[in-house]
C-alpha cells in the first residue's frame, strides 16, 4: 500500500478521500506518514466496517473521519478533494463505472485519483515492477484532471 500511496504525491493541507476504506488501515497509515494533511475521510458501504474503523481510529485522530456510503453515489459536493484513493475495490462495487464517475466529480481540478485494481486478465496501466506471476498483475491508474 505504501507503494501506491507514494504515487499520490500527498502534500501538506491535502483533503483526501478513501473510497471503500474497510476498517481504516489506510487512514492510519496516511496520517502517520503525512501528519500535515488537512484531513482524510474513509467511506465504506458496510456499516459494521465503518463502526469498527471509528472504534479503532476516529477518537485518536482528529484528522480522520469515517462515513457510511455508496461508492456509486458519493455523499460529497463536487470538487472537494485533492486526492482520492480507491484500492482493491472496483471488483466489489456493483456499478464500477459509476463509482469512477463519482470519484472524478468529487476531485478538485488538478486533483489526483489513485484507482488500484488487481485484475488477472486486464491491465490499465502497469507499474514498472515485474508481474508477480504468469497470469496477470496489479493494475494502477493514476489520473489527473
Ligand atoms: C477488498 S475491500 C478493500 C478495502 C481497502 N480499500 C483496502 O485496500 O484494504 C473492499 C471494500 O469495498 C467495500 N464496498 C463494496 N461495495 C461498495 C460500495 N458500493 N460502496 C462502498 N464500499 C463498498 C466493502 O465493504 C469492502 O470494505
Amino acid at each position: 500500500m505504501e507503494y501506491y500511496i507514494a504515487k499520490l504525491t500527498i502534500q501538506d493541507n491535502d483533503q483526501l478521500l478513501d473510497v471503500d476504506c474497510n476498517t481504516g488501515d489506510t487512514e492510519k497509515l496516511i496520517v502517520d506518514q503525512y501528519p500535515k494533511i488537512h484531513s482524510i475521510i474513509g467511506l465504506d458501504y458496510e456499516e459494521q466496517r465503518i463502526n469498527r474503523a471509528k472504534q479503532r481510529w476516529e477518537q485518536d485522530e482528529k484528522k480522520v473521519a469515517f462515513v457510511q456510503g455508496d461508492a456509486a453515489d458519493l455523499p460529497f459536493e463536487d470538487n472537494r478533494f485533492d486526492k482520492v484513493i480507491c484500492a482493491e475495490t472496483l471488483e466489489w462495487v456493483k456499478e464500477p463505472l459509476r463509482a469512477i464517475q463519482e470519484i472524478r466529480r468529487v476531485l478538485k481540478p488538478n486533483g489526483i485519483a489513485l484507482i488500484q485494481h488487481t485484475g488477472w486478465d486486464q491491465t490499465v496501466y502497469t507499474t514498472k515492477r515485474p508481474p508477480k506471476n504468469e497470469r496477470g498483475h496489479s493494475s494502477i491508474c493514476r489520473c489527473r484532471y
